[in-house]
């Protein structure tokens, strides 16, 4: 009886699967396993005095002045949500509605066409190219083709790690009579940003998160930036009182403390060039250059390394055997440990001695 009632988009919808595993080495969603704890005592004692009686800043006032400062924007151009996953999903009921459309790289991260679909809209997805580089051109021609009403644009690019060039942003922003997202979830990995055009394109929007390189997955924080004009949009739609008021402090804190993350960044992109260099010293093994906190690799035998893997105490994620990432993981980069396990894991699946790569 429920299903009748149920919207027909809603009906064909897949939804986002989690996997949910204790005791392991989750390498699986790109959090940020090198923190883990290192702030909890700081957060634990900026918590003290929280009146968590009381609802929490509706609009982030304090923590947008604290990104304003460091980004060079007005307070106006910027909206905090319960991870970015909100922010997207609040750009899309802002303008995408029955009929409408999006348009994507593909492969990509998958929220985006959840949302879309959700909304009433479709996604036309455009394919990566070869070595899953961006296919400026393809994108381009779709684009003027689709007329869409929303561009996602994810840079660095999960789950495959590759990068667009800026250049090829600006043009798809000039080109667009939509709006443009570029999603910088992973940006810290990378060190480029288009953060600095939603000043001159009132159509573009850049999307940041918490969860990642400042490893508070757990708050949910995320943040977006764009022209006051957009933003006046998105503010019309927005929940109130979106972030907890417990995230808030947890996001101050990161904030503050930026140094020690900053350290921790670079150690794990270290650790990222590291174990490339590892994976492609095996046979049978394609590591994808990546941008950004993990790594995609395509194996001959993908499902029995993840199994091994999973037995082993270790997730990563696994894409199944049909489609563009048919036959392959992405592995999040850990801890050194954990990165070691994985390589160790790895070569005993392939039945490759110990001594050889590690
Ligand atoms: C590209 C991209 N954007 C957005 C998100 C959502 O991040 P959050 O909602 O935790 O801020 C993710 C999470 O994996 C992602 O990979």
């Amino acid at each position: 009886m429920i299903n009748n009632l149920v919207k027909e988009n809603i009906q064909s919808l897949q939804p986002y699967e989690v996997k949910e595993c204790e005791n392991i080495a989750k390498l699986d969603a790109n959090e940020n396993n090198n923190v883990a704890y290192l702030l909890n005592q700081k957060i634990a004692k900026s918590l003290m005095g929280l009146k968590v009686n009381q609802y929490p800043d509706s609009d982030c006032c304090q923590l947008r002045k604290m990104l304003q400062k460091e980004l060079g924007l007005a307070p106006q151009q910027l909206m905090m949500g319960c991870g970015s996953d909100q922010l997207i999903s609040i750009i899309i009921n802002a303008f995408v509605g029955e009929g409408d459309k999006i348009l994507t790289h593909t492969p990509t991260f998958g929220m985006y066409k959840i949302t879309a679909q959700i909304a009433g809209g479709t996604t036309v997805e455009v394919p990566l190219g070869k070595d899953f580089s961006f296919d400026y051109y393809s994108f381009i021609k779709e684009s003027k083709k689709q007329k869409p009403k929303v561009i996602f644009l994810t840079n660095p690019n999960n789950p495959t790690g590759g990068i667009i060039p800026r250049e090829q942003i600006i043009k798809i922003v000039e080109f667009s009579d939509g709006i443009v997202v570029v999603d910088e979830a992973y940006f810290e990995f990378y060190g480029e940003s288009v953060i600095d055009l939603v000043n001159y394109y009132p159509n573009l929007i850049v999307l940041r998160t918490l969860s990642k390189a400042y490893g508070l997955a757990g708050a949910r924080v995320g943040y977006g930036a764009a022209s006051k004009e957009l933003m006046a949009v998105l503010y019309k739609i927005k929940p109130p009182y979106n972030v907890a008021s417990l995230s808030q402090i947890a996001a101050m804190v990161c904030l503050e403390n930026k140094e020690i993350l900053e350290d921790v960044i670079q150690e794990i992109v270290l650790e990222r060039e590291a174990m490339t260099k590892q994976l492609e010293s095996l046979p049978k093994v394609k590591p994808y250059k990546s941008y950004g906190n993990f790594i995609l690799c395509r194996l001959e035998n993908a499902k029995e390394v993840y199994e091994h893997f999973l037995n082993n105490k270790v997730l990563v994620r696994y894409f199944g055997e049909t489609g563009p990432l048919a036959g392959c993981i992405r592995i999040s980069i850990g801890t050194k440990e954990e990165n070691q396990l994985v390589i160790k894991l790895l070569m005993k699946a392939l039945g490759i001695a110990e001594e050889i790569a590690v």
